[in-house]
């Protein structure tokens, strides 16, 4: 008898199951899904609002031509140019230089933090965010069936290291979650935080890896630092990145991490064969060849940001100081009637973070003007229900 027939089914004999036959925790699931509506002004899944130029539509459809003349054969599984182009791209940001052995790359962040829980969690292991914190975690570790904690931010939502601890002695995670800049509230870690849980996960007597999100890293205020820094320190330090925001190439689904080439070499053995098609490997290598053009808006979409945080702060709402291309602002006591009004009149915006608060992505000058009216408008005509009531 082999291994595999020793294992059980937890299905008994003439036990009944629903249909589809989903997985007990799957059951009444939804699927992900911010709405896509056909709407004027779309600021609700942090996007990058400048669609590429006519060269870099052109070069990339250059690539595809020629990727296209070898969709015969499958495309080179270690995705080497391409993981060539990213190293060169993170070591200007890192500041030394990145190997392509410390690169790796999925269709999108969610893939690759799915690859890292597939990886380092499973069955019988913890994986562990502080909320509030990107909401497609939990769903990661429940695809890859590893038991989900969450421990708490402070109020004004830095993070708290005596909460972490308490969190990480208690439930000996192998995989700790954190975005920074931080979705939905914008909040970039210190260093200090990083290197502290880095050493506390090292330590502990079932060793574990960090994971830094940060697809919004390139929006961070002057004087905020990258993970990536921190790399050459900590074994355990796993950065991830994507193309989706900054470089505004999400149509293309490319994310990619930096970590020790141990690590990265760890997710080869869950990547499905040839995960990455050559026309996306084209496409994001053509794509880095224009990052200067594509990160072009970066810093014009901070200065919008920065203009946005002190407009909703002059209309006398909360807002938290933010680090990435998009603001969580509150607190409504119907948050759901303000995101609907703003719907009404063509802005589509998020609910999403703690009770109150709604998150706006930045978009153009032109679309953060309608925002702006929009929203003056709802709250004048919410303002006056609630003295009419
Ligand atoms: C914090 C964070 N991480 C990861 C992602 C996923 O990005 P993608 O899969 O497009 O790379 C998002 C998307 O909104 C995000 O907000």
């Amino acid at each position: 008898m082999n291994a595999q027939s020793e294992v059980r089914s937890e299905i008994q004999p003439g036990q009944q199951v629903t249909w589809p036959p989903l997985r007990t925790e799957l059951l009444g699931a939804e699927p992900y899904g911010a709405p896509q509506l056909d709407v004027p002004v779309a600021l609700n899944v942090n996007e990058n609002p400048y669609p590429p130029s006519r060269a870099v539509v052109d070069d990339i459809a250059g690539a595809v031509t020629l990727a296209a003349a070898t969709l015969n054969r499958y495309p080179d599984r270690e995705f080497t140019q391409l993981r060539t182009g990213l190293a060169a791209y993170l070591s200007q940001d890192a500041g030394y230089p990145v190997a392509p052995e410390q690169v790796w790359a999925a269709n999108g962040s969610n893939e690759v933090m799915l690859q890292i829980l597939q990886a380092f969690g499973g069955p019988g292991r913890t994986a562990v965010s502080f909320a509030p914190t990107y909401s497609m975690y939990p769903e990661y570790a429940r695809d890859a069936m590893t038991g989900w904690v969450t421990g708490r931010r402070r109020e004004d939502f830095s993070f708290d290291l005596d909460e972490a601890h308490r969190i990480i002695e208690e439930h000996r995670p192998s995989v700790v979650l954190l975005p920074s800049p931080n979705n939905p509230t914008g909040t970039a870690l210190p260093h200090e935080v990083i290197s502290e849980l880095c050493t506390l996960l090292d330590r502990s007597g079932a060793p574990g890896v960090v994971v830094i999100d940060e697809a919004y890293a390139e929006f961070r205020r002057a004087g905020t630092a990258s993970a990536l820094e921190l790399l050459p320190e900590h074994r355990n330090l796993m950065v991830t990145r994507t193309m989706s925001k900054a470089f505004a190439l999400a149509g293309a689904r490319l994310g990619y991490l930096a970590a020790a080439p141990e690590l990265c070499d760890a997710l080869r053995v869950v990547r499905l064969p040839y995960h990455l098609s050559a026309i996306t490997q084209a496409v994001a290598s053509a794509a880095l060849r224009h990052a200067d053009e594509l990160l072009g808006r970066v810093e014009e979409l901070r200065t919008e940001r920065d203009a946005t945080v002190e407009w909703l702060r002059a209309e006398g709402l909360e807002v938290a100081p933010s680090d990435a291309n998009f603001v969580l602002f509150g607190r409504f006591e119907d948050r759901q009637a303000v995101w609907q009004r703003l719907l009404d009149r063509g802005v589509l915006i998020r609910v999403t973070g703690p009770e109150g608060w709604l998150r706006v992505s930045i978009g153009t000058a032109a679309e953060m003007t309608a925002f702006k009216d929009a929203l003056r408008d709802v709250m004048t005509e919410v303002s006056r229900e609630v003295a009419t009531r």
